[in-house]
């Protein structure tokens, strides 16, 4: 987040000399992604970051394989995934490769005895269901329906919900997910052109320091293993804050669809990227306006991508018997597009109230065990024809 934030209390320079009322010194620590070269921030502790009291066994939560190769529309009614009561165990990943992982959650319930950090991915969250707070050492963001959470890996953070009825669609990110560089000037701000910009963005508030000592559960994801860490204190024991890298809030409803006289092509719905891979948003838009305007999507061939687009509410144009928190996996290799008698159906439209989150790995994905038991097993045959209707 190229946008500096200075939170709480910190000394008028970096590294110098900056005590507590007491006179112990504050604890800094660099905190960033990419070494000492990235988005980083400077974060002011009560006490040092690197008191361990327990270090537990490590646990496994590493996706099962169940597909290597894949060369086959698909798709998956994420909904039909259980709720299950905890955060980490509600998180299921359905596909994956080595740039990123796709999943969805639906927990029931708060971590109330634990704090997570992924040591291996940035996160990106979307939001389908469900209100709460994300908390973090640089304080609280609260979200709900739409929202996107962006957090840096490493971030410790506890998530608290409103109640039990939460949707997430999480895609993690071995490299930092940013925003297009596209969209931003030479100097990082925003240009009048991209569908969004500075004041669309949620960042943290509230900063709360907690001067607590005792015991202190962090779980620790590195390698698709959980590390059970205790520490002395609380992991939000932080005064002051400066930098650029922060967790953050952005809602899928403040992206300004482009629209224009004839189709427009899916870069102009980019909202997110990362190594090798795009997030696109598909909002309530009108539809293009030439008299003869097709505004459905032609068939394209995604020939250097697999195409995963994530369904969240209203009618999608171009598919038919479309449900809310279903994907469909579109492979690179073989050309898609609408369902038959979406394009007829979508001539002389005005406008769409689709809702859609689309996610293109530009490396092939493999397919989970927890995906094959959401799969609609025909679907790669839902582009047949009979006498002009679709069998
Ligand atoms: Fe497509």
């Amino acid at each position: 987040m190229p946008i500096y934030r200075q939170m709480g209390l910190i000394p008028p320079k970096r590294h110098i000399v900056y005590r507590q009322p007491s006179g112990a010194l504050y604890h800094e620590e660099l905190f960033g992604t990419e070494g000492f070269s990235g988005m980083s921030s400077l974060v002011y502790h009560l006490y040092p970051p690197t008191m361990v009291k327990e270090r537990g066994e490590p646990y496994s939560v590493r996706p099962k394989i169940a597909i290597e190769d894949n060369l086959q529309a698909r798709s998956y009614l994420g909904f039909d995934l259980p709720a299950t009561d905890d955060y980490l165990d509600s998180r299921k990943v359905l596909f994956l490769n080595g740039d990123m992982t796709i999943g969805i959650a639906a927990p029931r319930e708060s971590m109330n005895d634990y704090f997570f950090k992924n040591a291996d991915a940035d996160e990106l969250i979307f939001v389908h269901r469900g209100s709460g707070t994300l908390s973090t050492m640089y304080g609280s963001i609260d979200f709900g329906y739409g929202d996107y959470l962006v957090i840096p890996r490493g971030t410790i953070y506890r998530m608290r919900f409103d109640n039990a009825d939460n949707r997430l669609q999480i895609t993690e990110s071995y490299s930092p997910v940013v925003t297009p560089p596209r969209y931003r000037n030479e100097y990082g701000q925003f240009l009048e052109h991209s569908p969004f910009c500075e004041r669309d963005f949620r960042l943290p508030q509230n900063l709360e320091t907690h001067d607590e000592t005792g015991e202190f559960m962090v779980k620790i994801k590195k390698r698709g293993l959980i590390y059970p860490y205790v520490y002395n204190n609380h992991p939000f024991d932080v005064v002051g804050w400066d930098g650029c890298s922060y967790p953050y809030a952005m809602s899928i409803f403040n992206f300004e669809p482009l629209t224009g006289r004839i189709h427009m092509p899916p870069p102009i719905h980019q909202h997110f990227q990362g190594r090798n891979f795009v997030i696109c948003s598909f909002v309530p838009r009108l539809y293009d306006y030439h008299p003869q305007a097709i505004p459905a999507p032609y068939h394209h061939s995604n020939i250097d991508s697999d195409e995963i687009l994530y369904y969240v509410d209203g009618d999608f144009m171009s598919r038919n018997d479309i449900k809310q928190g279903q994907f469909t996996l579109h492979p690179g290799g073989i050309p898609h597009g609408p369902h038959p008698g979406a394009i007829e159906r979508s001539i002389g439209k005005k406008e769409t109230n689709e809702l859609a989150v689309m996610i293109d790995p530009f490396n092939p994905v493999k397919i989970t065990e927890d995906a094959i038991s959401l799969e609609i097993g025909d679907y790669y045959h839902s582009w047949m024809h009979k006498n002009g209707v679709a069998v």
